[in-house]
């Protein structure tokens, strides 16, 4: 399976040479700092990640201490290549059909872990999800460690995911030695993650490439984690995400309730009433990619509820939905 040179790695090779020398050195020092068993939060083209050596857990250990994030919630191993991948799990014919498709890009795909991923990395897992980022300097980083890069979301456990620079330096700030600052991040919502370690692929998670893509791809239907078996194999969704403190309520733009309280909106259409703030978005690509930069925004607008579009399930849509709706608290 690796004796040929596949696409996705050669699309991968083909981003770190296009990487600015500025990104180069500052890469070049996160590569040593991941290889002598330190934290380096890094962009990606979903949101930022604070990242370790996937293959040493006394360094992944200290990403959950950071994040003051639960342990048994299994962490996603970034690669540069195909054949890194091989190095971490059992890679079938149709997961290959989906690298092919989607490397580098936002999907992770769950497999059977090898021997080489220590247990912490994969929450006890025997299976462990990989993903080749679409990011310039994430490759390089990892390209450059020479190893397979464990990464949450760059924030603090429970709070909305970081899509730049300045948000992990104002949530992580002194816990992490260094943050890449690659800019805005692409698709503002994290990756799919997809379980392919049984007979049907199960979308254990919505995000950048959409169900209908996993579908045409794989010809055949991807299940949803709607039963008990299925939650227990995806343990982050489990745990409250993206909780802004200030309380959020999905709803149509035109059903606004009257309220007494002062209120915000974020969606694609103007709401009916007053917001004392508003983030307007121009579709549902744009409001996924500011979705979660809104949150903090509207949180601190002085408003003490914010109301929110429901977008529909379609494309990203589904996605976005279910960060809303986790960050509803539902
Ligand atoms: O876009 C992303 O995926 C970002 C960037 C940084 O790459 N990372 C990210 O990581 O969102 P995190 O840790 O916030 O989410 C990882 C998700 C969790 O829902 C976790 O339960 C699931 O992936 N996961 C990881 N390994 C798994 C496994 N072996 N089986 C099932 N689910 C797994
Ligand atoms: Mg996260």
């Amino acid at each position: 399976m690796s004796s040929f040179k596949d696409g996705a790695t050669e699309r991968a090779a083909r981003k770190i040479a296009s990487l600015s020398p500025e990104l180069r050195s500052l890469t070049e020092e996160g590569a040593r700092i991941i290889k002598s068993g330190g934290l380096v939060a890094f962009p990606t083209e979903t949101v930022y990640g604070l990242g370790a050596n996937a293959l040493d857990p006394d360094a992944v250990a200290s990403i959950y201490e950071a994040k003051g994030r639960p342990s048994d919630n299994p962490l996603i191993l970034h690669v540069s290549s195909v054949e890194m991948a091989e190095r971490v799990v059992e890679i079938n014919a149709r997961a290959l059909l989906l690298i092919d498709a989607f490397w580098p890009g936002p999907l992770s795909v769950v497999l059977p872990a090898k021997d080489i991923v220590p247990p912490r990395t994969r929450g006890g897992l025997p299976t462990a999800a990989v993903r080749m980022p679409d990011s310039a300097p994430a490759l390089a980083l990892i390209e450059m460690s020479g190893l397979p890069i464990a990464a949450p979301s760059a924030n603090i456990s429970g709070r909305p995911s970081p899509t730049d620079a300045q948000t992990v330096r104002s949530d992580m700030g002194d816990r992490i030695p260094l943050v890449i600052d690659g800019g805005d991040t692409r698709f503002g919502v994290e990756s799919t993650v997809v379980d392919m370690t049984g007979e049907h692929a199960v979308l254990l998670r919505p995000g950048g490439v959409s169900k209908e893509d996993l579908e045409k791809t794989l010809d055949e239907e991807v299940l949803l984690p709607q039963d008990q078996q299925i939650i227990k194999r995806s343990p982050g969704t489990r745990y409250r995400h993206y909780a802004p403190s200030v309380p959020l309520v999905l709803c149509a733009a035109h059903l606004v309730p009257e309220e007494s309280r002062k209120w915000a909106w974020m969606g694609i259409k103007e709401p009916g009433g007053t917001p004392c703030a508003a983030v307007l978005f121009k579709n549902k690509a744009e409001y996924a990619k500011g979705l979660f930069r809104a949150l903090r925004m509207l949180e601190k607008s002085g408003a003490e509820v914010i109301y929110a579009e429901s977008p529909d399930e379609a494309g990203i849509g589904r996605a976005l939905k279910d960060r809303l709706e986790r960050a509803a608290g539902k």
